[in-house]
């Protein structure tokens, strides 16, 4: 096992011939959980969708590894089969594909399904739906928390796990989350940190216009962002330190 479970080494991106992320550098050891916190459009998501793969995230310079293995030209198939798994932000519907058929290729393990089924205090009746179509806000994020964590993986990261989710469901969510991900190597994704409550997180990271400007506690962090918003984060991007001055 890599030291790093993930390491990016100045990584510039393009989608449609814009550039979305600026000389990216990020490390997260084997079995830590980081967080990612970031304005609108700063972005987050791409930074996922390129660490999964997708072509039309186009990389123009840097590296990324995957616990020891370089994965930057490698297709999606394979870096999932190295053991990344994503929850998406805005996962797809499609018709005539049942959850239940997904998590089953996903995992042999019925009892597992049944369990996180039961710890999220999802219905089993959503089994029998088509992914997503007609799932409210919140049911989306649980049946993407549910896959990912019904597959496992090496590294799971959830983009945005408690976006539209309400206080009893994210408490769920929250609890599930925390105890899936003990001695796990994982991203997390928030805006609010209110999922941060139930995680224990041992580093945030703050992307700003696809660049990581800053890197420190999370709980320092978070407190910065809710009191003054970004504004601090754009000074240390301005000089570049990677560790705030809070
Ligand atoms: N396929 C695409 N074509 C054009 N622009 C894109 C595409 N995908 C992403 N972008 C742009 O890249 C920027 C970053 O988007 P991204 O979804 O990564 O932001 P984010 O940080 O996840 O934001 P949010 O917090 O709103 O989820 C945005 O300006 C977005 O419009
Ligand atoms: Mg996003």
């Amino acid at each position: 096992m890599a030291r790093n479970i993930l390491e990016i080494e100045n990584l510039s991106v393009e989608v449609s011939g814009k550039r979305i992320l600026d000389d990216v550098n990020l490390q997260i050891p084997n079995g830590e959980v980081h967080v990612l916190f970031g304005p609108n459009g700063s972005g987050k998501s791409s930074l996922i969708m390129t660490i999964l793969g997708f072509p039309s995230f186009k990389i123009i310079s840097g590296r990324i590894i995957f616990n020891g293995v370089d994965i930057t030209d490698l297709p999606i198939n394979e870096r999932v089969n190295l053991g990344i798994n994503v929850a998406f932000q805005n996962p797809p519907s499609i018709r005539g594909v049942k959850l239940g058929g997904i998590l089953n290729r996903l995992t042999p393990d019925k009892e597992k399904i049944n369990e996180l089924l039961m710890k999220l205090k999802f219905p089993p009746e959503f089994l029998e739906r088509d992914i997503n179509l007609g799932f409210s806000g919140g049911e989306v994020k649980k049946s993407e928390v549910l896959q990912v964590l019904a597959h496992g993986g090496k590294f799971i990261i959830l983009d945005e796990p408690d976006s539209g989710v309400d206080v009893m469901n994210l408490r769920i969510l929250g609890g599930v989350i925390k105890e899936e991900l003990q001695g796990r190597s994982a991203l997390i994704i928030t805006h609010l940190g209110v999922i941060l409550q139930y995680i224990n997180a041992h580093m945030a990271h703050v992307l700003i216009n696809g660049t990581i400007a800053c890197s420190d506690s999370p709980t320092k962090i978070l407190g910065q962002i809710l009191n003054e918003g970004y504004t601090w984060c754009e000074k240390c991007l301005r000089t570049r330190t990677q560790r705030c001055e809070l």
